[in-house]
């Protein structure tokens, strides 16, 4: 039995499986995020113990002899929070999580002040963790001064779980202070940021062990004493859940973020599109994406404001054969991908008196699609040639969505078959990996395909008008924000 465990950003999720990868259970466990000011997105690491804490004895409740059989755990997260420790691992402040954009004037200063883009391999964003140390510095000086760790947010959860300080490749790529070609911390980046590599944890590779699990807590949770996998970043980690781990192969997700990922067998950056290029789980492995901040987050954040549920708003857009008559520009907390714009807005243009909510859902689909768009141009841009691509995320239930983001894009869109394709699943095949030390493509399976959702090419056309459109309208309406 294998256990993989998330942080999501909107809750943690604990997947159990079986040496065939077969599913024994999944529990849930809510998390929250506060918004202190504009533009701030904020998670307390707290939150993230008691959470994994209560999934673990939900499975432990539910499937007592399966947890008593524990083989390894896997970790998974979402990426680049800055989790920030004391000397004693006293958590200084709430960790600021990947799509805070706080620190947007501290990326300009680190861009001058080190080789990020060569030795880190991307833009220095204000998601990433990097610039967010540079705010900490400037704006809470006692904080920073008292930081002796940094820590990614699985990797603070490693930390309760095993007692020690360890980050795994795929996660450190997003810090900026990863030599990402190397695969190692560059004192360089590290310096620009005011930081020593005393600041960072040890490094291993995702499949190789990083710890076992600590004798008190596993008698407490009632588990083994078992291995702790390196994992992934959430991204990293859901490749491996689809064995998505040669050049060729990728997937798009369409979770709070929207990710185009491929891998790729080299180190193959392309800064000038704010393509991101890291490390992927397993080793001599990489791999490239283009990162939308508001991908279903774009529904979330209508059915909050219109009181309807997110899946009440999927249903009202069906089958879809022209595009809506309202335009969507999906940038609710900026853009990465293709923009490097912490501070771009979102905006809904073409509103007229017989505008009705369907027509925004389908809009906010659209515009999360042209998003989309962006990434793939990006990608090629970067030499990565991807025709194909697994589609995942809570948002790929949606028919329609899927549809419209197939002829946006021009990518074959490929469902799994029934199943789980998530992080936790990568995470739980990542510790399969560290415990059977096999990376081989029996671990790293592909999942067998229920239907493919191909592009239209009307549809496709029509697109493509509005995508120029959207182009127009964001140079437009930036300035005027
Ligand atoms: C990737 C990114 C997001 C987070 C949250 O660069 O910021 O995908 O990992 O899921």
């Amino acid at each position: 039995m294998y256990l993989g465990l998330d942080i999501g950003t909107s809750g943690i999720k604990a997947m159990l499986v079986d040496e065939a990868f077969a599913t024994v259970g999944v529990a849930h466990a809510a998390l929250t995020v506060s918004r202190p000011h504009p533009g701030w997105s904020e998670q307390d690491p707290a939150e993230w113990i008691s959470a994994a804490e209560s999934v673990i004895a939900d499975l432990r409740r539910d499937h007592p002899q399966a947890m008593a059989a524990l083989k390894a755990i896997g970790l998974s997260g979402h990426m680049h929070g800055a989790t920030l420790l004391d000397a004693s691992d006293k958590v200084l402040r709430p960790c600021i999580l990947w799509n805070d954009g706080r620190s947007g004037p501290q990326c300009a200063t680190l861009t001058g002040a080190a080789d990020f883009h060569g030795i880190a391999g991307n833009l220095v964003m204000a998601g990433f963790t990097a610039p967010k140390l540079l705010w900490v510095s400037e704006n809470e000086p006692d904080i920073f001064a008292q930081t002796a760790k940094v820590l990614l947010p699985k990797d603070y959860l490693r930390l309760w779980l095993t007692g020690e300080h360890v980050a795994e490749m795929s996660d450190a790529a997003g810090t900026l202070w990863l030599d990402v070609a190397r695969r190692d911390w560059s004192d360089d980046l590290l310096a620009a940021t005011g930081l020593t590599r005393d600041h960072m944890p040890r490094l291993v590779e995702g499949s190789d062990v990083s710890g076992h699990l600590r004798a008190d807590l596993a008698a407490r949770l009632g588990v083994p004493a078992v291995p702790v996998a390196g994992g992934g970043g959430d991204n990293a980690a859901t490749a491996c859940g689809m064995g998505v781990m040669r050049p060729g192969t990728g997937f798009l997700s369409l979770g709070t973020s929207g990710v185009l990922f491929a891998a790729t067998d080299r180190y193959q950056p392309n800064t000038g599109d704010a393509v991101h290029t890291f490390c992927h789980a397993i080793p001599d492995t990489w791999h490239q994406m283009g990162v939308i901040l508001s991908a279903t987050d774009s529904l979330t954040w209508l059915s909050e404001i219109t009181g309807r549920t997110v899946p009440d708003l999927a249903a009202m857009v069906d089958q879809v054969t022209e595009p809506s008559p309202v335009s969507f520009l999906p940038y609710l907390s900026g853009e990465r991908t293709p923009l490097n714009d912490p501070d771009a807005t979102a905006a809904f243009y073409g509103l007229r008196r017989n505008t009705g909510l369907p027509d925004l859902v389908q809009a906010a689909m659209e515009g999360v699609a042209m998003a989309f768009a962006d990434c793939v141009r990006a990608l090629r841009a970067a030499g990565t040639r991807l025709e194909a691509a697994y589609a995942v995320g809570g948002g790929a239930r949606s028919r329609a969505w899927l549809q419209l983001m197939a002829s946006a894009t021009g990518l074959v869109l490929l469902e799994p078959e029934d199943g789980d394709f998530g992080a936790a699943f990568g995470a739980a095949r990542l510790a399969a990996a560290c415990a059977e030390n096999d990376i081989s493509d029996r671990v790293f399976s592909q999942p067998k395909i229920h239907a493919e959702i191909h592009p239209d090419a009307n549809l496709g056309a029509a697109l493509a008008e509005k995508y120029d459109r959207n182009h127009n309208a964001y140079t437009r309406l930036r300035p005027l924000v």
